[in-house]
């Protein structure tokens, strides 16, 4: 296939231009007409181009494209192919084993240098032709025909097509490409080179002639910016440490004489062909694939320089820039003094907890967290302070905020946990899709507001003030009649019937039932509707009830036993009979159980924890 026609897979330029595409348009625009540069001429065929090509193309980690001019149409890749080749003889043979062969240093000399290591022959790197050449000679395969076939299959998966060969281009360099076969001699006589010269030259020719467009380079840089997994057909191509290797090879050999001033001004791992091509990653952003024929006095495309100079300008893509603050690691730290879970609990534990509640500390930690967020937040637990001689001290971890965890800041917030656990702190994470994020957690919960839970029980516990989960609060010591006085008392009293309900059944379902003072078990409240949310909970002492309108216009939310227990119902004959008979006995009722600070009461004390999120 001759170079410049459009293969059938290419795909035509957006005409709407999104905000990507207007750029990438402009560019393409502006340099257009720098028709500066010369053709390569020594591979005869590559003089025999359109000089005005020009094609621009971006790849996301999310497999979307980006395109502007001849973005689809097809060239021989040259030694953009050897970035990609490396990778191979990567997978085949192993860093080590590849590095002994074939150096990693920088020549600073022209792509087709003698650059050979003064003894053994071996060259300085294997993007320059010599070390490029090596390379190819490592890759696996029952000679050179199965060599090649496995070179064109990876560098097919790179791209996500299936990648063909310019048979005339082939021809041509193998007819003229005399310079490269007197380096495999040289690499040869001194040992470097292992194999038979015409094959080793036979099949890099052949990988030098592989066609592809702006586009597919820019999905084969990609799958390097995605640790080796291509993103637009999810297939592993390479794994993520080979991708890194050929990166950091790119980076410091990649455009040859020109490495060091590229690495300054653009700074990104990137690797040129003399047929114009170029290709540039961004690492863990987007991959870059460029195209333009004409070539500069070192052999790389004018304006595929130009533009990713302009590239990496606008979108700040250089390796070194610092990429700025990001929002806190540690989106919130406290203890139980101030934050309190959602659980409305009777005024002895409520004041437990404001005497005790510096002894459960939390931390709710969020966004992309890698070394130095995680070295933040040890630097946070380092002083939480040891739990006292006898005594128990409680962490209570949210995790939920986290978007990603690096498995090197998981290892070292987990050694941070169990370093907690020796100073006798009690870490609790709260988290219902991360299971098994800190090994060394003592608990894992399904969400931070149950962890909080928790530990509160857990202090109470600790401090006498939690009831057995079967022991039932006499009426008379429920926080509503405790605070009313004997003749109010008495006759709420005899107003509540007694009430049992099961784990997992509705209460206070039916309009007949007004409300419920909570003697044992417990209560959750639940938002109606397909994702019920868990919006906090009612232990013994405390009080539901129907009648107070939530005043946002949500839909009542669903009250269910979490553990069963017994209550005293009011029902609502009962209710109209205090109105007629004891009418000020209801209007202390409804004061009392407006005012949280006296009495906890659902639905009008909303849960601390809920109304923070
Ligand atoms: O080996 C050669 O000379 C060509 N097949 C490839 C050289 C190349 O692309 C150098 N890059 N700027």
């Amino acid at each position: 296939m001759r170079e410049g026609k459009p293969t059938p897979e290419a795909v035509p330029m957006e005409e709407t231009a999104d905000p990507i595409t207007a750029a990438l348009n402009e560019l393409h625009a502006s340099l257009a007409s720098d028709s500066s540069g010369t053709l390569a001429s020594y591979i005869p065929q590559l003089a025999e181009v359109d000089p005005g090509q020009f094609g621009l193309a971006l790849a996301t980690l999310d497999g979307r494209r980006y395109q502007a001019g001849d973005a689809a149409v097809p060239f021989t890749l040259q030694s953009v192919s050897k970035p990609f080749v490396y990778a191979l003889a990567l997978a085949d043979l192993g860093l080590e084993e590849v590095l002994s062969r074939v150096g990693a240093e920088p020549s600073g000399e022209a792509f087709n240098a003698i650059s050979l290591e003064p003894g053994s022959g071996r060259p300085s790197n294997p993007m320059v032709n010599a070390g490029a050449i090596l390379t190819t000679s490592l890759v696996r395969g029952d000679g050179p025909a199965a060599r090649f076939e496995r070179i064109r299959e990876l560098l097919s998966a790179f791209a996500g097509r299936p990648l063909d060969m310019d048979e005339k281009v082939f021809a041509s360099e193998l007819e003229t490409g005399d310079r490269n076969r007197a380096l495999a001699y040289l690499m040869r006589n001194a040992g470097s080179l292992r194999c038979d010269v015409d094959e080793a030259i036979d099949v890099y020719f052949r990988q030098c002639a592989l066609l592809a467009t702006a586009a597919d380079v820019a999905v084969m840089a990609a799958t390097l910016a995605n640790g080796g997994i291509n993103p637009c057909t999810k297939a592993t191509v390479v794994s993520q440490s080979i991708a890194e290797h050929v990166l950091a090879v790119m980076a410091s050999c990649g455009m040859y004489d020109y490495a060091g001033e590229w690495l300054l001004r653009v700074g990104l791992p990137a690797k040129s062909g003399v047929s114009g091509g170029l290709v540039a990653v961004s690492p863990g952003q987007f991959g870059i694939g460029l195209f333009s024929p004409p070539l500069d006095a070192r052999g790389n495309s004018v304006r595929a320089v130009a533009a990713s100079r302009v590239l990496a300008e606008r979108f700040q893509l250089h390796l070194m820039h610092h990429p700025g603050r990001s929002a806190p690691v540690i989106a919130h730290a406290g203890s139980a003094v101030t934050t309190r879970s959602g659980r409305l609990r009777r005024r002895k534990e409520r004041d437990v907890l404001h005497a005790h509640g510096g002894d459960i500390d939390l931390r709710s930690l969020q966004g992309d967290i890698e070394f130095a967020a995680a070295e933040v937040i040890l630097q946070s637990l380092s002083a939480v302070p040891a739990a006292r001689p006898g005594s128990a001290r409680w962490l209570v971890l949210d995790v939920q905020g986290i978007s990603r965890l690096h498995p090197v800041a998981a290892r070292m917030l987990d050694a941070a946990v169990l370093e907690l656990g020796t100073r006798g702190i009690v870490v609790v994470v709260g988290d219902g899709h991360r299971r098994g994020l800190l090994p060394h957690a003592t608990v894992e919960l399904p969400s931070p507001e149950e962890a909080l839970e928790w530990c509160e029980d857990a202090l109470l516990d600790r401090h006498g003030a939690l009831l057995a989960p079967a022991a039932e609060l006499p009426l008379r010591d429920h926080d509503v009649l405790a605070a009313l006085d004997d003749e109010a008392r008495a006759v709420l009293s005899a107003a509540v019937s007694p009430y049992t309900y099961q784990r997992e059944e509705r209460v206070l379902a039916s309009d007949d039932e007004v409300l419920l003072l909570i003697l044992s078990g417990r209560l959750a409240a639940y938002t109606q509707g397909a994702t019920a949310r868990r919006l906090g909970s009612m232990g013994p002492g405390t009080a539901v009830t129907r009648l107070q309108p939530l005043d946002d216009g949500r839909a009542q939310p669903m009250l269910v036993a979490e553990l069963p227990g017994e209550g005293g119902l009011l029902r609502r004959a009962q209710l109209e009979r205090l109105e007629r008979e004891h009418p000020r006995v209801l209007a202390r009722l409804w004061r009392l159980l407006a005012s949280s600070r006296e009495v906890g009461c659902w639905p009008v004390a909303a849960p601390a924890w809920g109304s923070r999120r």
